[in-house]
């Protein structure tokens, strides 16, 4: 099982057996970790790390000098044991390595049982296959933390919030990865707590970092969520790939999938989302909140994701967005058996502005919905917000829109206030399986369709052929043609 070290690494083998060496030095200081099942301190330990080095090199990819091994912390993997303090000492242990590069912490399979935690910076949690990570179910377990300073609110109820599960705040180069681990957030019993309103604070979101660059997130499945999934806030240059995301499509309430707020430079990628609420989310801040936070979503990249949402939309954007949202691409995605496909959701009192947004080759399969724009989203965290705030809605594309079994392929509801501008469809087409009237629905909304676009597009729009060559011009932008019933 121990492998001979490459010379190459002797030396961070030095350096790793005097990390070792310390701390097991505190671990032993602090009594040798939680029960049975603890590494016996001292000196036993400072060798299992050294196997555990040399297995790191040959098993998996080591993208740190260090490798640290969660039962080496006193952990028990048995779904029952509280590890709180093993995750808390390796955390510690890594925190202490940021001038060498960091340190990963290897979770072997198990189930290993923890209330929240944070991480910190140059660190890699890697969750091997049947690796579980599980949240305790008892909220007073839970920190409560401050509200967001772009909501105002804890979101449902004033003033603190539960921290989120796995959490950090102004962290750089932090990776979330594995063989296909989990972390399970255990939501069942918070939804139901929430359900009956015996809740007096936000449920906690299952990942939340905040004030953080240089995030990744690959290869592991996030579960049952309390509340929003994943939540990277205020953060920069974040990438998440081949995640899958997972919570009962139906009452499950808040279990959004991702939610960027007020981040920028992001890739969303080859990932599985099946939830209670938004696959995605993008998000920025509520009202007069967002407003003064003033911190835009930009430049995010979205692509090659298959998404399931129930009882909501498989990507939206808003509703709160009130520090603005542009340059969004979004293509080839797959949503199937939703409610709805890609919405853009706002109303007065928001402020703010989404545009530059560019959804290409997105397929429906099974939607009440497809393309939605609504612009009366009215949920408000106070009566504190300027309700003459009106979003600013414009330059917004949808290219290769195809599918089949959509009731309403296009419900576009501008208003006098908020007006949909300069809105483009280009190549699409969507079976539908109700009416083939009245469900390419728009009001106060300016743009045009180029080429062939079936369904029959809305009057609103301008009308070009293949060539791009105008066709017919509108002269009723603002005719209203929505319909509920359908
Ligand atoms: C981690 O520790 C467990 C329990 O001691 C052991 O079975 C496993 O082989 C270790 N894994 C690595 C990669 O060191
Ligand atoms: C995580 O860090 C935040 C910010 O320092 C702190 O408020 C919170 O209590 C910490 N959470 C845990 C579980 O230690
Ligand atoms: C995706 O993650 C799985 C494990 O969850 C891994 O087996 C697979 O190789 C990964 N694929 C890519 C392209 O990274
Ligand atoms: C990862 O695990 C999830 C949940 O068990 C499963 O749905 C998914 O297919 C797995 N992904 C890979 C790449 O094996
Ligand atoms: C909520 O507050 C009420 C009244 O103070 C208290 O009885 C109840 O235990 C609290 N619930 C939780 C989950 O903290
Ligand atoms: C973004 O983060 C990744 C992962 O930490 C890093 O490799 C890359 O250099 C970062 N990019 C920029 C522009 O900082
Ligand atoms: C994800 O898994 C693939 C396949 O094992 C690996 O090549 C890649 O480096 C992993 N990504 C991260 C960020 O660990
Ligand atoms: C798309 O994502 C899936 C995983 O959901 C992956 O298997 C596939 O290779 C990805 N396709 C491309 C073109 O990257
Ligand atoms: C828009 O976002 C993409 C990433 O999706 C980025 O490459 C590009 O530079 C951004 N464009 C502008 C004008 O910032
Ligand atoms: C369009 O998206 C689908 C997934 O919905 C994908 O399978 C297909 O390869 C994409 N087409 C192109 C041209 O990228
Ligand atoms: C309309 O939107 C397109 C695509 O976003 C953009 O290229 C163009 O400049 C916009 N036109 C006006 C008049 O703003
Ligand atoms: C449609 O409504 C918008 C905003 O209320 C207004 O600026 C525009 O002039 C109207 N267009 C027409 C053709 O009436």
């Amino acid at each position: 099982m121990v492998e001979p070290l490459p010379p190459i690494t002797r030396r961070r083998f030095i350096a790793v057996f005097w990390i070792a060496a310390f701390a097991s030095l505190s671990i032993w200081q602090f009594g040798g970790g939680d029960r049975e099942g603890t590494s016996g301190g001292g000196l036993s330990s400072v060798f299992r790390w050294k196997t555990t080095t040399a297995a790191a090199s040959g098993g998996f990819p080591l993208v740190r000098p260090v490798s640290f091994n969660l039962t080496d912390f006193g952990a028990v993997g048995d779904g029952v044991t509280i590890n709180t303090e093993a995750f808390e000492r390796a955390v510690s242990a890594i925190s202490k390595l940021s001038k060498k590069g960091g340190g990963q912490l290897y979770v072997p399979p198990g189930r290993w049982l923890t209330a929240p935690f944070n991480l910190t910076s140059f660190m890699t949690l890697f969750l091997d296959q049947d690796a579980e990570i599980l949240a305790v179910q008892d909220e007073s377990l839970w920190p409560l933390l401050p509200p967001l300073p772009s909501y105002g609110y804890g979101r449902e109820h004033p003033g603190p919030r539960y921290g989120s599960f796995i959490h950090g705040q102004y962290l750089k180069d932090v990776v979330l990865t594995g063989n296909n681990g989990s972390i399970n957030g255990q939501g069942q019993s918070w939804w139901k707590k929430y359900r009956s309103k015996l809740l007096n604070h936000t449920r906690g979101p299952l990942v939340q970092i905040m004030w953080s660059s240089d995030v990744v997130f690959a290869n592991i499945t996030l579960r049952d969520s309390p509340f929003w999934t994943l939540h990277p806030y205020d953060c920069k240059n974040v990438t998440i790939t081949n995640m899958t995301i997972l919570a009962p499509v139906i009452e499950a309430p808040n279990t959004d999938g991702i939610d960027p707020d007020s981040c920028e430079d992001m890739i969303i990628e080859n990932s599985y989302i099946s939830v209670g609420d938004d696959g995605i989310a993008i998000k920025s801040g509520w009202d007069q909140y967002g407003t003064t936070y003033g911190r835009p979503s930009k430049n995010i990249l979205i692509r090659n994701l298959t998404i399931r949402s129930n009882v909501s939309a498989g990507i939206s954007i808003g509703s709160e967005m009130s520090g603005g949202v542009s340059n969004i691409t979004v293509e080839n995605i797959l949503i199937w058996s939703s409610r709805r496909g890609v919405r853009i959701k706002t109303a007065p009192g928001r402020g703010g502005y989404v545009r530059d947004i560019t959804f290409r080759n997105v397929t429906f399969d099974e939607l009440r919905v497809g393309v939605v724009i609504k612009t009366d989203y009215n949920e408000h965290p106070d009566g504190g917000f300027d309700p003459r705030a009106f979003p600013v809605l414009e330059n917004i594309i949808y290219t290769g829109i195809y599918g089949q079994g959509v009731r309403v392929p296009v419900r576009i509801q501008g208003s006098k206030e908020i007006p949909v501008r300069n809105v483009t469809f280009r190549d699409m087409s969507v079976g539908v399986t109700y009416k083939k009237k009245h469900v390419f629905q728009c009001s106060y909304v300016q743009g045009r369709v180029i080429g062939t676009v079936f369904p029959a597009p809305c009057e609103n729009l301008d009308r070009y052929d293949e060539q791009e060559q105008l066709v017919k011009q509108s002269d009723s932008h603002n005719v209203t043609d929505i319909d509920y019933e359908i």
